[in-house]
């Protein structure tokens, strides 16, 4: 089976995922059977090709390289808007990558239901969406018989979801913790260090770890999006992130800091969903931890999880939170998914 890929987005992850793509096309084809071309990229600041029967997926990462912008590929045609892009190009699998919004979903989600409705595979990392609209989503792709994965909304690459949805599957999770913000994670350890906010926030951006708009990271919004995701795909709740009391690290000096370090603790922005009473309840908070917590070893852009289970007790993932490839990587195990339960 030949895959027809369309990104919708061209950002860090977007371009984290071609050059997977480009790398590891002799593995993929040998150990997979997986062959696939880039018909179509679209970007409001980056520019839109169409190219039916595939893009150089080369000259287009030197292009971005080198003018922020792939407005001067040679070839195809130029300046299809997203949802143009999803319904008229050949693509059968769209990547969609646009950046995220918490509040509303949007554009991600016009652009999912579109291509689920048009009956093309969908692979993302946006978490409003999936954390808006999680079970409509679900079911579209189901009575469409498309595939919808989003393995990258949680822990980038550290595979959270696919651990919950497959090897996970059967046993009930009573409680999901951990750390599930790789910038913030990656501020605290940094400001630890004597680094002032501002300057370790920048670093972040520079890095590719925080959001477009970084107030979803240092105020929580992203951690709040990340444990609804799990809290109704992992545990069988129908929540939303407002549901979700909500507190950043933005009000964490480097004073509290330096005094948590003499009495030998650290703060972690902590996200948490449990099931009390029949409900499932969920909070992100920081959270003053000591070096008996495993967390407190848990450092930098670095993740971690503790799934309570009844059969296994704890089970525990950890590795990289954000990042380009290992965002990008997410995409590349969900387009592997796609394949291996489609594939004739
Ligand atoms: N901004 C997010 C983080 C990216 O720092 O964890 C990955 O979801």
């Amino acid at each position: 089976m030949s895959y027809k890929l369309a990104f919708i987005g061209f950002g860090v992850v977007g371009q984290g995922l071609t050059t997977l793509l480009k790398e590891k096309r002799e593995f993929l084809k040998k150990n997979f059977g997986l062959e696939y071309v880039v018909t179509a990229i679209s970007d409001p600041v980056k520019g839109s090709i169409y190219q039916e029967e595939g893009l150089d997926l080369e000259r287009i990462l030197a292009l971005v390289e080198k003018d922020g912008s792939i407005s001067n590929y040679d070839k195809g045609a130029k300046g299809w808007d997203s949802v143009k892009t999803i319904t008229d190009s050949n693509a059968n699998l769209i990547v969609e990558v646009s950046p995220t919004d918490i509040e509303n979903g949007e554009p991600g989600i016009t652009h999912i239901r579109t291509a689920l409705s048009r009956k093309k595979h969908v692979i993302t990392t946006n978490k409003g969406p999936l954390a808006l609209f999680y079970r409509e989503l679900a079911e579209l792709a189901r009575k469409n018989n498309v595939a919808l994965r989003f393995e990258g909304t949680v822990l980038s690459g550290t595979p959270a979801i696919n651990l919950s949805l497959d090897a996970l599957a059967g046993a009930d999770v009573q409680e999901v913790k951990g750390i599930m913000n790789g910038t913030t994670n990656y501020m605290l350890a940094k400001m630890a260090e004597g680094q002032s906010y501002d300057a370790v926030l920048k670093e972040a951006q520079r890095l590719g770890y925080a959001e477009t708009k970084p107030d979803a990271d240092v105020k929580g919004w992203d951690a709040q999006a990340k444990i609804v995701i799990l809290a109704n795909v992992v545990m069988g709740a129908d929540m939303k992130p407002p549901d979700v009391p909500t507190q950043g690290i933005t009000e964490i000096t480097l004073e509290d800091i330096e005094q948590a370090k003499k009495e030998g603790k650290r703060y972690k922005l902590i996200g948490r969903a449990w099931k009390e009473s029949g409900k499932v309840k969920a909070k992100v908070s920081p959270e003053l931890v000591g070096t008996d917590d495993f967390l407190y070893h848990v450092t930098g852009v670095t993740n971690a999880l503790t799934f309570s289970t009844d059969v296994l007790g704890k089970v525990t993932i950890v590795g990289p939170g954000a990042g380009k490839k290992e965002t990008g990587f997410s995409l590349l195990v969900d387009f592997l998914n796609v394949h291996n339960v489609f594939k004739q």
